[in-house]
């Protein structure tokens, strides 16, 4: 709908057009067309100013995990907490809330070995706040020369400077260069498009070998920390191979780097555990997380520290230089602790785990498709790659890929009901990740919109090549007998 034909210019569609600086958004997508607001959720739906209504297929963005139906409770448990106390930093004091919630996250993380939490709003924040535990640990042992850090292709850590140090994504790091943090970037764990990838013990090898010329390169003394998702995101849903993460912790210990698993997406049950550490075999010494804390009920964010590198700031030899005035804020805490009530309660992660498997099956139909190269994830946290060839695995061009997500498929999308990630950050790729709380009949309708969405994109494409291959076929006769005019 063009947006001059709406009677009401103060319309929140418009106002958000003109008044709202959006993140990594292009405005003048919605020169024509209005920015989609999204004013009710219900359930594993959300619904837009128009009333149309959208499964919510990637969770706002990883966050809403208990859906749309527990508004009511947190917002209760959030009202309790307003009326006792409404504020008080975790600044040479603290409050209950952020207490019970850092002895509760350390209990649950305890078999990881993780002992101490600091908290803040988000992913990026812990991240950064990650590295500064790194880097004032460092020091206390002795090393201050350790500044450097290890992460990997495609990833995505956030976006305030340091945090951006390690994201491996060009177009977000360009604008902001020079970075205040040397990073190095190794491959991640992306099967389909590494050379190793069909043989999974020669890929962890050859990824572990990358991993270990990169440090010895960047001097072993001089390198702080590696930073990974035990299940990356960026590129759609890489899997690690198996024997990947004990190889990145013998790796860390034997040249004294700290190992830091970014867990922003992958805790509380997207891949149907509390931490996907834990189901990929990683001993981190430092976990991040967020979004799924509070199912995106209210921003928290945190830093789990094991008992190596809690102790010299427990013990008081070191003062952590950093804070945030609403990290662990009385209000986020509190809700945090009734979500983390109602995943135990509505066994929402047995949810994930009993309905993986049809979850996988299902989708693994789409292979059907021409277009659809891979099919990869866990739990429920999923990508589709698609590809213009698939014996050769070849992807689509830039211009092509912009087509196929943002004018094709997006377009399909909307017009089925389903909200999800049309990514192309690497390679194109369509990601999925529901609510925890999906049911079978909530996954199956998710995949058969995929289904009738790259069906009708591969109907498009087929019609473009062949146009295209009868324009190529036309050139070359013209341009063999040079008398006939080139069609344009
Ligand atoms: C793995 C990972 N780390 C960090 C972040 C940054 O989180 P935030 O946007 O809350 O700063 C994200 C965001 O999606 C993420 O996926």
């Amino acid at each position: 709908m063009a947006l001059e034909s709406r009677p009401d210019d103060s319309s929140e569609q418009m106002l958000a057009r003109n008044r709202l600086l959006l993140n990594f958004t292009d405005l003048s997508n919605f020169n024509d067309d209005p920015i989609p607001l999204i004013v009710r959720g219900d359930g594993c739906e959300v619904i837009d100013v128009a009333g149309r209504r959208y499964i919510d297929g990637i969770s706002g963005l990883f966050c809403s995990n208990l859906g749309h139906g527990f508004g009511a409770e947190v917002g209760a448990a959030a009202q309790r907490q307003l009326s006792e106390l409404v504020f008080a930093p975790n600044w040479s004091l603290t409050h209950p809330s952020a207490v019970r919630l850092a002895e509760r996250l350390t209990t649950i993380a305890a078999p990881l070995g993780m002992e101490r939490l600091f908290l803040t709003s988000g992913g990026g924040e812990s991240v950064e706040a990650a590295w500064k535990i790194v880097r004032q640990w460092h020091i206390a042992n002795g090393q201050p020369q350790r500044t450097k850090a290890i992460a990997r292709n495609l990833a995505y850590h956030g976006t305030s400077l340091g945090a951006l140090s390690f994201t491996g994504l060009d177009d977000c790091r360009e604008p902001f260069m020079p970075l205040p943090i040397p990073v190095s970037f190794v491959s991640n764990t992306n099967a389909y498009r590494h050379p190793q990838g069909d043989d999974e013990a020669r890929f962890t090898k050859a990824l572990l070998n990358e991993v270990h010329e990169t440090i010895l390169r960047e001097g072993p003394d001089q390198v702080a920390m590696l930073i990974a998702e035990p299940i990356q995101n960026s590129g759609g849903a890489f899997v690690p191979p198996r024997g990947y993460w004990p190889g990145l912790r013998a790796l860390c210990d034997r040249y004294g780097i700290l190992l830091v698993a970014d867990e922003t997406i992958s805790a509380f049950g997207r891949v149907g555990e509390w931490f996907a550490s834990t189901r990929f075999d990683a001993k981190p010494d430092i976990i991040t997380f967020a979004k799924g804390a509070t199912a995106g009920h209210a921003p928290v964010g945190g830093v789990l520290v094991n008992e190596r590198v809690a102790e010299p700031f427990g013990s008081g030899q070191v003062t952590y230089m950093h804070g945030l005035t609403f990290g662990g804020h009385p209000l986020t805490t509190a809700i945090a602790l009734t979500v983390l009530d109602i995943y135990e309660r509505e066994e929402v992660f047995e949810n994930v785990r009993s309905l993986e498997p049809f979850l996988d099956s299902r989708l693994q139909q789409l292979r059907g498709n021409p277009l659809v190269g891979d099919v990869r994830g866990a739990g429920f946290f999923w990508a589709v790659e698609l590809v213009k060839d698939r014996e050769t695995h070849e992807t689509f061009d830039d211009d092509e890929a912009q087509w196929l997500l943002k004018s094709e498929l997006s377009g399909h999308m909307d017009e089925l009901g389903l909200l999800c990630r049309l990514d192309d950050r690497g390679d194109p790729v369509i990601q999925i990740s529901p609510p925890l709380v999906s049911d079978e009949a909530t996954l199956d309708r998710i995949v058969s919109i995929l289904g009738e969405a790259t069906d009708r994109a591969h109907r498009s494409w087929s019609r473009i090549r062949s146009r295209s291959a009868k324009t190529a076929a036309v050139r070359k006769r013209a341009s063999a007998t040079k008398s006939q005019p080139i069609p344009a």
